[in-house]
């Protein structure tokens, strides 16, 4: 039994430029558990039954960067292994050993991966208050850079010592699925570390960090310079009317917005236009010229205040106000007297306030609710000047991934709330553009509906890891990727998405709720 190698003294993993500070083990049995695929982004729902594994945690420390980094492996008896490792990423501020990575690590173990997962010495923090400044003034750069990049290739390599202890061989493959923060992570393996992963999932990736996380006060920014505030329920109101208009674009009507590019919507025509039984108020109320303004530059994305561009806005379809999803950049809070003011708490809003906060200002208290529009560019700016390189994650040159043998697959949900779609639709082109052949070895998929990660109306791709996996060990090139979804009126509705930069239209005929009536063009 495997089982009685689940002691301390089976593992010696060493770390160059590290000390080890800890190894703890503890034998896990009789997991049952049903992961649903909402919770375990590029997979199925998978139950597990009955699954037993060793836990394994690394505690380490970078000499002299005053860090204490927990990596925890889940090895699954030699029995059930399957012979593969499949990491698995983080979220928000988060590198991983969370929720979200336990519930990937689940469903993996219930497959016979080892899996593993860092918390890039960020402990159990879901936002950087504990650790964004190493002393009041000085943002913590090692662990920025630890969260960034240098976390990833540490757990790699404990992993892969780990696995060759228990089962005496190494992995005979090797895997990342992440989404957001994991997307992004997956993203920095094949850039600074081509050599590890077979294949990386990296979704709906949190790159262009430098650049996206400030835009994501924009429109809180142009509401408080305005001094007026829209309600959610206008908001909304404007994004189904840019839905409807923009729907029958592909060839069919189903509540989703497939060809982004070729929609094009005035949120200005919705003025006067009422809103029944607004949430916020409970009254009829007609959409104000406010509103409209709101929509129409976060659509339009963060621009200085000369007008020059300096990131994407978020496209038709995506929740501007929050009142889907709770991360919406335009969200604002609403009084039983109808007046409302700017959202702070929402996620989105909260993510750029906490960076300025901890890395350009270095000031706990800064509060950015008066800024002028020029210290919001010049927020912007720094945080590209100082940060671009560190957590950037949009190195196109990924020469040395591809000769290393590497394949990796990204999606991105075009009615992505909290990252613009268009920074991801940027970096494959730029990759494009620096890799000869990129579709040999790196694939794209546009999800018409999707919001960050999960959610939305038209479906997830839970197909893209075992894609990955037949792609890595099998040569099957993912042309498309299935993906399914419960239609309006509770039908059953198959699709598929097609590799970038190509796109689903309907052919005219055929059943529109069947993937074979979509052609990729
Ligand atoms: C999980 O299910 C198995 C039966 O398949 C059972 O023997 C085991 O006790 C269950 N584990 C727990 C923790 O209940
Ligand atoms: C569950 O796994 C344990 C080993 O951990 C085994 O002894 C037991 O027979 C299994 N139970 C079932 C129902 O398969
Ligand atoms: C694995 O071990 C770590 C360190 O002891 C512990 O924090 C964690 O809860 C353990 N996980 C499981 C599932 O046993
Ligand atoms: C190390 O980090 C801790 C916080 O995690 C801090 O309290 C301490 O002052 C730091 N030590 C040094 C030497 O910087
Ligand atoms: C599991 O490992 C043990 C040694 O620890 C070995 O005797 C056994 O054959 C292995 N089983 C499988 C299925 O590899
Ligand atoms: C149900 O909705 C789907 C997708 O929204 C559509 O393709 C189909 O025609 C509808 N079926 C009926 C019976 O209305
Ligand atoms: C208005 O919406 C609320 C829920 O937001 C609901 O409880 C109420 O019944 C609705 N009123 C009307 C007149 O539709
Ligand atoms: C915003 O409004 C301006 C002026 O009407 C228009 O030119 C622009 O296309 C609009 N932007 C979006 C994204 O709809
Ligand atoms: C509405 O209520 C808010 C909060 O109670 C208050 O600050 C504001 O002055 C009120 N506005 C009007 C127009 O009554
Ligand atoms: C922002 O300005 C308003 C109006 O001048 C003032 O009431 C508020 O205290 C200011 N907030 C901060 C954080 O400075
Ligand atoms: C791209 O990366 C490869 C391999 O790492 C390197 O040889 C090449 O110089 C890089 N190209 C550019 C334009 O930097
Ligand atoms: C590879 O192809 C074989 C034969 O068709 C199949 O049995 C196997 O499941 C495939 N493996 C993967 C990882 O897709």
């Amino acid at each position: 039994m495997s089982a009685s190698l689940c002691t301390p003294a089976t593992f010696a993993p060493v770390l160059s430029g590290a000390a080890i500070l800890n190894l703890s083990t503890n034998l896990v049995t009789g997991v049952n558990s049903t992961v649903s695929s909402t919770f375990n982004y590029n997979h199925p729902t998978i139950k597990v039954t009955n699954a037993t594994y060793c836990n394994v945690t690394v505690t380490y420390t970078h000499s002299g960067a005053n860090d204490t980094i927990n990596v925890e492996t889940w090895l699954p008896m030699n029995d059930t292994y399957n012979g593969r490792l499949q990491a698995t990423g983080g979220g928000g501020w988060v590198a991983g050993r969370f929720f979200l990575s336990y519930q990937t690590m689940t469903a993996a173990i219930g497959q016979g991966y080892a899996a593993v997962t860092t918390d890039a010495g960020l402990g159990s923090a879901t936002e950087p208050t504990s650790w964004g400044l190493e002393s009041p003034g000085n943002p913590n750069l090692n662990l920025l850079q630890d969260l960034a990049s240098v976390s990833l290739a540490d757990e790699a390599v404990i992993a892969k010592s780990l696995i060759q202890s228990f089962y005496g061989t190494g992995p005979a493959h090797s895997y990342w699925s992440g989404c957001s923060q994991g997307g992004r992570q997956g993203l920095m393996l094949a850039q600074r570390y081509p050599d590890i992963y077979d294949g990386i999932v990296a979704s709906s990736p949190a790159i262009n960090w430098a650049q996206f996380i400030p835009a994501l006060y924009y429109s809180q920014l142009m509401m408080n310079l305005m001094g007026q505030y829209p309600k959610g329920c206008e908001l909304d109101a404007i994004g189904n009317a840019a839905i409807a208009a923009c729907d029958g674009l592909d060839g069919v009507v189903d509540g989703l917005i497939s060809d982004m590019d070729a929609c094009s919507f005035d949120a200005f025509s919705t003025v006067g236009t009422v809103v029944q039984n607004c949430s916020q108020t409970g009254t009829d109320i007609p959409i104000s010229a406010t509103a409209a303004t709101v929509a129409n530059l976060t659509w339009t994305g963060a621009r200085s205040a000369n007008g020059s561009f300096l990131w994407y806005g978020k496209s038709f379809g995506a929740d501007l106000s929050g009142s889907a999803t709770g991360q919406g950049d335009a969200a604002t809070v609403c009084s039983q007297n109808g007046t409302c003011v700017g959202n702070d708490a929402d996620a989105n809003p909260l993510l750029a306030i906490d960076w300025a906060k901890f890395f350009i200002q270095a000031d706990a208290n800064f509060n950015m609710d008066n800024i002028t529009h020029e210290q919001f560019d010049s927020i912007f700016q720094s945080s590209v000047q100082r940060y671009n390189d560190i957590i950037g994650t949009a190195d196109a040159n990924l020469t040395a991934f591809k000769a290393a043998g590497g394949k990796m697959l990204t999606y991105h949900g075009l009615n992505d709330q909290v990252i613009a779609p268009k920074g991801t639709e940027d970096y494959y082109n730029a990759v494009t553009a620096a890799v000869p052949d990129v579709q040999s070895f790196y694939r794209f998929y546009q999800v018409p509906g999707l919001q960050h990660c999960s959610g939305g109306n038209g479906g997830q791709p839970t197909a893209i890891f075992d894609a990955m996996v037949a792609w890595v060990e099998n040569g099957t090139v993912p042309e498309t990727l299935p993906i399914s979804f419960t239609g309006n009126n509770g039908t059953a509705v198959n699709r598929k998405l097609c590799s970038y930069p190509l796109k689903p239209k309907y052919d005219g005929m055929g059943d529109s709720n069947s993937a074979d009536s979509f052609v990729c063009s």
